[in-house]
């Protein structure tokens, strides 16, 4: 049996860490404030941003949900991030991506106080990351990512990484933050994506496998080494008609086939999902802690 690295155990640290802080910085009469806003009803943002407002409020953080129509146009979500820029008791902007088609999502990622920038989306915040600058913010997910495996005891320094997925919210920021130099760093690191020859061949050769490809049970038993670390990021709903709410979660990784081999693997749901919401709560604190507001 391998070791299965519960991220609802190590997020509950995390927030106990947090909970000091915030209280420390509420003292001060600074609460750490956090508005995230949803574009359409697409049922899974809804689900994350629900899960998102309640954590901050069981944190006693201050949250501000803007749920907009599926009609707003780019006008009117660059405005509502103005004035989000501009409001003292906000000290994070997270725009759920992804937004309708008619919005052009680099534009409103621009427009956001990278200052405020707790999803590390801005150009700025990925600039620095890249260039080795620490005084950015990276984003949520990859941030799980490498926490779990830091507070599972597992050695990433030197380590083979194989990131499966290039995405600008994991494959690639994970990437970035693995082979930084650094706790935490100091990785080899592959990139690997759907375009990839010879797939098995490249994800068979890590030490840690992390798959963020964004489809239903992608890895199987033949893509990974006998003792592998498993970091699965995937969230897909699958059709279940044999349960009430008609749909399943599963993540990029066949579960029970990849756990007969490999020597430690998160389950989803339970894994990478809490992490990374302990994650947005972690930046927002230090988005507020580094502000003059
Ligand atoms: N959609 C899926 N993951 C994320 C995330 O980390 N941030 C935002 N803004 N949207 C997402």
């Amino acid at each position: 049996m391998p070791h299965f690295i519960e991220g609802r155990a190590i997020a509950k640290k995390v927030y106990s860490e947090l909970r000091g802080e915030i209280a420390e910085l509420t003292k001060r009469g600074r609460t750490p404030g956090l508005s995230v806003v949803l574009v359409g009803d697409n049922p899974a943002s809804r689900a994350y941003v629900r899960s998102k407002d309640k954590m901050c409020r069981d944190l006693g953080l201050h949250s501000v949900k803007l749920e907009l129509p599926a009609d707003t146009t780019q006008n009117e979500l660059l405005a509502r991030v103005h004035d989000l820029n501009g409001d003292p008791a906000i000290h994070g902007i997270l725009v759920q991506s992804p937004p309708p088609k008619q919005i052009n999502e680099a534009a409103i990622v621009r427009a956001i106080d990278p200052a405020k920038d707790v999803d590390g989306f801005h150009p700025a915040n990925v600039a620095k990351l890249a260039l080795g600058d620490k005084s950015g913010f990276v984003p949520c997910t990859p941030l799980g990512c490498q926490r779990l495996l830091i507070e599972s005891g597992i050695e990433i320094a030197g380590a083979h990484v194989v990131v499966l997925g290039r995405s600008m919210i994991v494959g690639k920021p994970l990437a970035l933050l693995l082979m930084r130099k650094g706790r935490g760093g100091d990785a080899t690191v592959t990139v690997a994506h759907s375009r990839s020859q010879r797939l098995a061949e490249i994800t068979r050769a890590a030490d840690i496998l992390i798959a963020a490809i964004g489809q239903p049970e992608f890895v199987r038993a033949e893509h990974v080494r006998e003792g592998a670390v498993v970091i699965d990021v995937g969230i897909n709903r699958v059709d279940d008609p044999s349960v009430e709410r008609g749909y399943r979660l599963v993540g990029d990784v066949a579960f029970a086939e990849v756990s007969e081999k490999a020597a430690a693997i998160t389950p989803v749901p339970g894994g990478v999902g809490p992490m990374t919401i302990a994650m947005l709560m972690a930046n927002t604190v230090r988005a507020c802690r580094q502000s003059s507001q």
